[in-house]
C-alpha cells in the first residue's frame, strides 16, 4: 500500500505519474482531501477530468477504485446491497425437494453472506487489499434529494446498514470523490461535508500538457493547432462546448488520418470528434472553421 502523499507537490507528482495534469488549485484540494480524510466534491463542465482524477488517484496509490454511477431513480438499497433472489429461490426449492427443511435454519441461511450481492457503498466500507479504496460517486446530480440525504448519512459515519445483517462500519474511511455536472444544485448539507472544487477548462498551456500526456503520438505542431482551435471554439457560444476528452479524441482521430496540420477541410470532415450536436456542427463547418483556424494560428504566433 502506498501512503498518501505528504505535500501538495507530492500529490501533483503522484497524479502526473498517472498522466493526470492539473494545476496547484486542484492539487491542493486533492492533497487536503487525502490528508484530512474529507470527501472531495468536484463540479464542472463535461470532459474536464473529474472522473479521471479518481482513477488516477486509485492507480497512483495502488488502491481499488469502487465506482457508484448515479442515475435517476437510484435508491439506497441498490447502492448498498441486494439479495441474490435467484440463488435464494434455488436454495428454497432444493430444501423443499429434500423434504421437511428446518424453516428457521433455512431463513437464517437465505439471509447470510453467501446470498448477499455487494453494491459499491457496502464494498467501500469493507477492508480492501492495499488499504482503503477510492470510492467514486459519479454524477451525483443525476440522483434525487432522498438519495443525497442517504449519502450524507453514509458519509458522515462511514457506515451502512443491512437490516437482516446489521451495520457495517469502515475501519478506515475510503477516499471519497463525488462528481457533478451541475445539471441541478446538489444540497448544501452534502457539499458542506466535502471539500469543493470547480473544475474549469484548462488554459492553453495546460491543455497542451494534457494532450501531450494522453496522446504523445500527436506531433507538437499539430497538437498546438488542435489546442488553439479548441480553445477558440469554447468562445463560440456553442450549444455544448468541447471538453478535454474531445481534444484528446480529436488528436487521435487526426493522427489516424496521418494529418500533420489542420486545414478547414480536415476540420470540417472530423468535427464529429469534437462537437456532438448537429446545430453546432452545421454552424462551424466550412467558412467558420476557416476563420477560427486563422484566429487559432494567430494565437499560436502570439504565444511563441
Ligand atoms: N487533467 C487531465 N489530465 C489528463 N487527462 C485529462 C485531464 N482532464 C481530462 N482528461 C482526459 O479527458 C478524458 C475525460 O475526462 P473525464 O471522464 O474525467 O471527464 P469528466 O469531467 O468526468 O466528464 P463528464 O462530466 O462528462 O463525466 C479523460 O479520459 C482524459 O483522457
Ligand atoms: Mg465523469
Amino acid at each position: 500500500m502506498t501512503e498518501t502523499p505528504d505535500s501538495i507537490d507530492a500529490t501533483l507528482a503522484l497524479l502526473a505519474g498517472q498522466d493526470y495534469v492539473c494545476g496547484r488549485d486542484l492539487g491542493t484540494v486533492a492533497y487536503l482531501a487525502l490528508a484530512l480524510r474529507r470527501p472531495l466534491f468536484l463540479e464542472g463542465a463535461a470532459g474536464t477530468g473529474k472522473t479521471e482524477i479518481a482513477k488516477a488517484l486509485a492507480a497512483g496509490l495502488g488502491r481499488r477504485l469502487i465506482r457508484l454511477q448515479c442515475y435517476e431513480g437510484l435508491d439506497a438499497a441498490s447502492a448498498i446491497y441486494e439479495w441474490d433472489f435467484a440463488a435464494q429461490m434455488i436454495a428454497i426449492r432444493t430444501a423443499e425437494a429434500a423434504g421437511g427443511a428446518d424453516r428457521a435454519a433455512l431463513q437464517a441461511e437465505l439471509f447470510s453472506d453467501a446470498y448477499l450481492i455487494r453494491r459499491p457503498l457496502l464494498e467501500a466500507m469493507e477492508p480492501q487489499e492495499g488499504g482503503p479504496p477510492v470510492l467514486l460517486i459519479d454524477e451525483v446530480d443525476r440522483t434525487d434529494a432522498p438519495f443525497e440525504a442517504f449519502l450524507l448519512e453514509a458519509l458522515s459515519d462511514y457506515q451502512v446498514t443491512i437490516p437482516e445483517l446489521g451495520a457495517v462500519k469502515a475501519h478506515e474511511p475510503p477516499i471519497v470523490i463525488l462528481t457533478s455536472n451541475r445539471t441541478r444544485e446538489v444540497h448544501d448539507a452534502l457539499k458542506r461535508r466535502c471539500l469543493y472544487h470547480w473544475v474549469d477548462y484548462p488554459d492553453q498551456a495546460r491543455e497542451l500538457a494534457i494532450l501531450h500526456a494522453r496522446a504523445p503520438e500527436c506531433a507538437a505542431a499539430l497538437s498546438a493547432e488542435i489546442v488553439a482551435f479548441i480553445q477558440r471554439l469554447r468562445g463560440e457560444d456553442l450549444f455544448k462546448n468541447p471538453g478535454v476528452a474531445e481534444t484528446v479524441d480529436w488528436a487521435r482521430c487526426l493522427v489516424a488520418l496521418d494529418a500533420v496540420a489542420l486545414s478547414p477541410e480536415m476540420v470540417t470532415d472530423t468535427l464529429g470528434a469534437v462537437l456532438k450536436y448537429q446545430d453546432d456542427i452545421a454552424r462551424i463547418a466550412g467558412s467558420e472553421a476557416a476563420r477560427i483556424l486563422d484566429d487559432a494560428r494567430a494565437d499560436i504566433a502570439r504565444a511563441s
